[in-house]
């Protein structure tokens, strides 16, 4: 697959992106307040129309870097700059202002969509968020537009979340996303909560509309088989931290961070006693509370050595355009 970002300059880009949350520990009286460092200096740039996948166990930090990189959350450190521009720097309304040209998809359709609110309305408002003065019959033709875009007919206007199925309910929060006509959508888990079958119609409505309209995404999933067909390029999360970034097929197929090889073995095994393990790795995975120290992933790797415990290893280009922070070349 063609790689966009090899010949244009990033649409979006996270830099040295940390963000650290307060968190309640179970006994909060006795030990306080605790922090997570929920993302941890990552760093990822995104072309027009390119999607990354972005992989990882829960809780290691993808949706929290996604919300970052759209400007819903502010990072704790570095920076977020879209088509040029440092979100960070931006005042609350300049950043909503920009935000118009980012969108997100939940993976919850249900819990996403006001259950009081018709399809009409839930589009209707989006569209009226950025376009206030927008005549009626333009109004009238961008819903029969979304509509068609994302296959769904007219008569759905007048319906009610629960009177859509689960995938009609995610193809309308996707309409409602391209409604402002976003250049980058963060899509969280877009597919996870469906069926089968209906997984199967998403994944290719958002292959079809990445092609024709020429959208970033951020392509947050667990589905690895997902990912390899929707994604040009995939990041690998641990902990926080970008452990791998490489064009998809390089990821797939030579994959050099030992935790991105044990997630493939697991997920893709043919075997399918090797697939039912959720990750095929040593050990709990640490709590995010207390990280190990130099390598997160150290306590877990079997090719750890005493380095690993002391110090944290960069990001560095193992191959063309292929990232990886290890130690070691294995
Ligand atoms: N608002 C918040 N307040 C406190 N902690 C948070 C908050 N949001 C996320 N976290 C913590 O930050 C870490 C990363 O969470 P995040 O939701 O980004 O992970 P994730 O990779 O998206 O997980 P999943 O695959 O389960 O969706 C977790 O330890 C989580 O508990
Ligand atoms: S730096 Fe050490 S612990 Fe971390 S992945 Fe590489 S070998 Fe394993
Ligand atoms: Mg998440």
């Amino acid at each position: 697959m063609v790689d966009p970002l090899a010949s244009a300059a990033p649409l979006v880009e996270a830099r040295e992106v940390s963000k650290i949350f307060a968190a309640k520990s179970g006994i909060s009286a006795l030990s306080g307040t605790r922090y997570v460092r929920a993302v941890d200096r990552a760093s990822l740039a995104i072309g027009p129309a390119e999607t990354v996948g972005l992989v990882g166990e829960s809780g290691c930090g993808k949706s929290t870097l996604g919300r970052v990189m759209i400007g819903l959350e502010r990072p704790s450190a570095g920076s977020v700059v879209f088509e040029g521009v440092n979100l960070t720097a931006l005042s609350a309304h300049r950043l909503r202002r920009s935000r118009r040209h980012m969108q997100i998809v939940f993976q919850d359709p249900a819990s996403s969509l006001d259950p009081r609110y018709t399809v009409r309305d839930t589009i209707t408002e989006a569209i009226r968020a950025h376009h206030s003065r927008l005549p009626r019959r333009k109004l009238a033709a961008n819903l029969a537009a979304l509509l068609d875009m994302v296959g769904l007919p007219l008569t759905s206007l007048s319906r009610l979340p629960h009177e859509l199925s689960n995938g009609e309910r995610q193809r309308i929060a996707i309409a409602r996303a391209l409604a402002v006509a976003p250049r980058f959508i963060v899509a969280d888990e877009p597919v996870a909560s469906l069926d089968v079958a209906t997984q199967a119609q998403i994944v290719g409505l958002l292959a079809d509309l990445q092609r024709e309209l020429g959208v970033a995404f951020l392509f947050i999933a667990h589905d690895l088989e997902v990912v390899r067909f929707l994604c040009h390029r995939v990041a690998v999360m641990y902990l926080g931290r970008i452990v791998e970034l490489a064009p998809v097929d390089a990821l797939f197929d030579r994959s050099r961070h030992p935790y991105t090889r044990a997630l493939m073995a697991a997920v893709l095994s043919p075997d399918p006693d090797l697939r039912r393990e959720p990750v095929l790795l040593h050990g709990d995975p640490p709590s995010p509370l207390d990280p190990p120290k130099g390598c997160h992933f150290h306590p877990r790797c079997r090719h750890a050595q005493v380095r690993c415990s002391l110090l944290g290893p960069d990001l560095r280009e193992a191959a063309p355009g292929h990232l990886v922070a290890c130690h070691f070349d294995l």
